[in-house]
């Protein structure tokens, strides 16, 4: 299969629907990304890789951190992770505060606001340091030095963030947090303000579409039961209110970020990231997931 044209087609398709997004206003340092930034990066496990656009330029993974944070507390703590972090489909946007009253301060998962501050929390009881544990091994998974955290965006993110604050102190009233309340913010806005490309971003994917296991040094970073367990809280889970139709349209297990990133992985195969940050209603990058739509349509290839 020629890749590399596939994925020029698909840009060349796409590019209407670039600048039809809207940028995530919300963390005001975030309002200055050019809208028309596009890319797609695909790596397979035999080490290939195409791309189209700005792949090679950093950009803010937002949420899709929440997969690192989730898969690094986990090959910590185990299963007990899910005793406070449940694994159900929220069918609500990633920032909602109405289920987490009726379920007791229990997040719907680990991928919505809710379930990543939990996740922080339990990093920050698990580790010396979470800060340094991070980005430690979002570099190991990347297999490179260069990932940073942005502080400006994360300091621009804390001074608008009273939904995720409102979501710590409902979760502490009901004893599913353990640390200080600001403690647990900062650290999460610093873990969403990491910056990569989409090369960087793909490569550390790549380690999941693997089942866990590095490809070029084969550390197991994860069990496979684990991988079975991340990978279907991606499939189910990675779009929010949006998964379903993220399962209807691409098929494959993945996660967005405000940032107008999308990791997706089709398991033994590849790994595939499309950035383009003008989003859609419903927080997910609008013109990333009609690339991702249109690539497993012409490719033949999803889960299903
Ligand atoms: O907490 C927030 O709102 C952001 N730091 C992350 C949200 C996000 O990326 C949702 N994904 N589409």
């Amino acid at each position: 299969m020629d890749y590399q044209k596939i994925l020029e087609e698909i840009h060349q398709e796409v590019l209407p629907l670039v600048d039809k997004g809207k940028v995530a206003d919300y963390i005001p340092e975030l309002a200055n990304v050019d809208r028309n930034k596009f890319g797609i990066y695909l790596l397979t496990l035999d080490d290939n890789a195409y791309a189209v656009g700005d792949v090679l330029e950093k950009f803010s993974i937002q949420s899709i951190s929440k997969v690192f944070m989730l898969a690094l507390t986990i090959s910590h703590l185990g299963e007990k992770v899910y005793d406070r972090v449940d694994v159900e489909p929220s069918g609500d946007p990633f920032n909602s505060l109405v289920q987490l009253e009726h379920e007791s301060g229990i997040p719907r998962n680990p991928f919505i606001n809710s379930g990543a501050l939990v996740i922080t929390d339990m990093m920050i009881s698990s580790f010396a340091d979470p800060r340094a544990e991070f980005l430690e091994y979002v570099r190991d998974l990347v297999g490179q030095a260069d990932v940073f955290c942005n502080k400006k965006v994360a300091a621009s993110e804390k001074e608008h963030g009273f939904k995720n604050a409102a979501m710590v102190n409902l979760m502490k009233s009901f004893g599913n947090i353990e640390n200080d309340v600001d403690e647990v913010l900062d650290l999460y806005f610093e873990f969403c303000s990491i910056e990569m490309t989409c090369s960087e971003l793909a490569r550390a994917f790549r380690v999941f579409a693997n089942h866990g296991r590095g490809v070029i040094d084969t550390k197991k970073y994860i069990t496979e039961s684990q991988f079975k367990r991340i990978t279907a809280i991606m499939q189910t889970c990675g779009f929010y209110d949006e998964a379903g139709e993220f399962a209807f349209r691409v098929g494959l297990p993945g996660k967005s970020g405000v940032g107008g990133g999308i990791a997706a992985i089709l398991p033994d195969k590849y790994s595939i990231v499309t950035w383009s940050p003008g989003l859609n209603k419903k927080g997910n990058s609008l013109a990333g997931m009609k690339a991702l739509e249109l690539f497993t349509t012409k490719t033949g290839t999803s889960i299903f």
